[in-house]
């Protein structure tokens, strides 16, 4: 089979999404992610509920990607699979799977990093987008990870910042939640932001060295002056929701742009590439936008699907590992490779 003709089936289930995808080279055929509700009314992803739902979900996922992707299993390359980081009992589930579907088939099973995939995804083609040249830097923001990390080629990355304590979607989502907004908050503080006043009230920004995040102090802080507010006028909140979500989110946008700004300085890569569901957000778009006109920075914003988590981003790392470690030809797999919930890059 020639290198250029390649099917892969990924499957990511680190978190609280099902999702498989087909890839044909590196362009997506199909793209499919069953979202958990039933975390929801907890406010946050409840572990164990997690890994049964995957459980349910796994099957009709994969069924689906191939359906739609017109690809028949027996068409297959290799399946590429999450191995970490991520929930244990979620991981368990695509791990397993994509094993025992692996050696069914027998074909190659390749692990992926999800922090690696979540950069990588950038360079699943796709028309209207451009891809990043190496070296690069890239901010993956999500509801569970926020790290700067220095591309210098496909396999060779290091993390040159991180979150010490919450994850900046945490940030977003307990921020609402403290609101009494619905789970997951962030995509409502962004919604409510775009027609307030961000400078109405402030909230003082972390002090973390170097280019590590730190946003628990965040939430407290939000904590605090909703409580002061709401002590003095109940329907505060109501009334000025607009300016309290623009306030806060200013303020995560700008802890987020000093460390990138600072990350440039230290690097001098002018490149950046956001990833994540947090890359999704409104204020972050266009403090980017801005950065490139005020410093000539070239900046990345995937395809909105390929920014949450999905399987495509899985599907891209597969393929490159593919042609890297030279597949095709040796069909190599490690039936040993486990699910691993503290994977680093
Ligand atoms: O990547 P993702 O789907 O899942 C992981 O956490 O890995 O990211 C979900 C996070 C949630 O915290 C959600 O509130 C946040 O991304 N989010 C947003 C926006 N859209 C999603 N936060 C702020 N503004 C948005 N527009
Ligand atoms: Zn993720």
């Amino acid at each position: 089979m020639s290198k250029n003709n390649t099917y892969i089936l990924a499957i990511e289930s680190s978190c609280d999404d099902t999702a498989a995808a087909v890839l044909h080279n590196d362009k997506t055929l199909a793209n499919v992610v069953a979202g958990q509700a039933v975390h929801e009314q907890y406010g946050g992803v409840v572990p164990e509920l997690a890994s049964r739902a995957h459980q349910q979900n796994i099957v009709p996922v994969v069924h689906e990607a191939l359906r739609k992707a017109n690809v028949k299993k027996e068409d297959l390359n290799a399946i590429a699979f999450t191995s970490g980081p991520g929930l244990m009992g979620s991981l368990l589930v695509g791990t397993s799977f994509a094993k025992s579907l692996a050696m069914g088939l027998d074909i190659p099973l390749i692990d992926v990093n999800h922090m690696q995939a979540h950069i990588l995804a950038h360079f699943i083609e796709e028309e209207g987008y451009d891809k990043p040249e190496f070296p690069f830097l890239a901010m993956t923001i999500s509801g569970g990870h926020t790290q700067i990390v220095r591309v210098d080629s496909y396999f060779d990355m290091t993390v040159i910042g991180q979150t010490l304590d919450d994850a900046v979607g945490e940030a977003f989502d307990k921020s609402a939640k403290i609101l009494g907004l619905p789970y997951p908050g962030g995509p409502l503080i962004d919604k409510y932001a775009q027609l307030g006043n961000p400078k109405a009230y402030k909230f003082t920004k972390p002090k973390v060295g170097d280019l590590d995040f730190s946003f628990s102090g965040l939430k407290t802080a939000v904590l605090y002056f909703y409580q002061k507010e709401v002590a003095a006028d109940p329907d505060f909140v109501e009334k000025n929701r607009n300016d309290i979500c623009a306030s806060i989110q200013h303020t995560i946008i700008n802890i987020l742009m000093d460390k990138i700004k600072k990350a440039v300085k230290q690097t001098g890569i002018k490149q950046v590439a956001i990833g994540g569901g947090v890359s999704a957000n409104s204020g972050i778009r266009k403090a980017l936008k801005d950065a490139e006109q005020k410093y000539g920075w070239k900046t990345f914003v995937p395809k909105f699907e390929y920014t949450t988590d999905n399987a495509a981003m899985i599907g891209i790392v597969g393929y490159l590992k593919y042609l890297e470690e030279n597949l095709a030809e040796t069909g190599y797999t490690d039936t040993k490779v486990m699910a691993q919930s503290r994977l680093k890059i």
